[in-house]
């Protein structure tokens, strides 16, 4: 494999995987786009208009009436990006508790997944792009050249979850977070459109006792020996 031009990373909340997307994406000079977001924005739109999380019809409709934006970051306040939800500046709004609880039900309606789809792909079509999710390299971008499933045991994910909201200013409860994040596995991975699941083909990647750093070194030097593989 030459220098992967499309790159995928799918697993649970808090494996890791932001992180390992920003960081590969900037050393190669990609796009990161973490679709995540996507799914959070509509939530949001969701709760502000007091619609049922669970009502598939209104959400449907609702998917496909917001637009959503992610730019590069317009406010120098830690921020990796920007997202506007119809013009509003909302990045740090769709990371609300609100959102966490609401946002599996949201991304389990198949309306709103086929709403988001071609817009996910558009955003890859061009290459050079790390794309962040559940289902990037299952469903939304099946042929890309390399993806990793990457993974942590549900206590040091939950661990790691806390320590981003203190890391914020926040208060935290450790005990909930784990129980809202087992809740959310729960469903995104028995949901029947697009589950998470790894792809036949992604490299896994436990992180449990790896940190970012690690992580990276790993994925990097996976794609070198890939690439000498490639060339004898
Ligand atoms: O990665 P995150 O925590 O920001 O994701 C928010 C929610 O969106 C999570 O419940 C899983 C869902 N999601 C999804 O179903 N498919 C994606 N490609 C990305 C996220």
């Amino acid at each position: 494999m030459s220098q992967p031009d499309v790159i995928t990373i799918d697993g649970p909340a808090g494996a890791g995987k932001s992180t390992l997307g920003q960081r590969l994406a900037q050393r190669l000079g990609y796009l990161y786009f973490d679709t995540g977001v996507m799914y959070r924005a509509v939530t949001l739109a969701a709760l502000r208009r007091g619609l049922d999380p669970t009502d598939e019809e209104a959400i449907t409709r609702l998917a496909r009436e917001v637009h959503i934006d992610v730019t590069p970051p317009t406010v120098a306040d830690g921020r990796q990006y920007t997202v506007l939800l119809d013009g509003e500046d909302v990045t740090w709004a769709i990371r609300q508790p609100e959102v966490d609880a609401n946002v599996s039900p949201v991304a389990a309606c198949p309306g709103v997944r086929e709403a988001l789809l071609p817009q996910q792909r558009r955003i890859a079509a061009n290459g050079r792009v790390v794309m962040v999710g559940r289902d990037i390299g299952t469903v939304v971008l099946p042929h890309a050249d390399l993806k990793i499933y990457l993974d942590a045991s549900l206590e040091e994910r939950a661990r790691r979850r806390y320590k981003e909201v203190r890391s914020r200013g926040q208060q935290a409860d450790y005990e909930e977070i784990l129980a809202s994040m087992r809740r959310r596995d729960e469903i995104d991975s028995h949901r029947a459109t697009a589950p998470l699941r790894p792809a036949e083909d992604a490299v896994i990647i436990d992180s449990t006792q790896m940190n970012a750093d690690a992580v990276l070194a790993y994925v990097l030097d996976l794609m070198r020996t890939c690439d000498e593989h490639d060339r004898t």
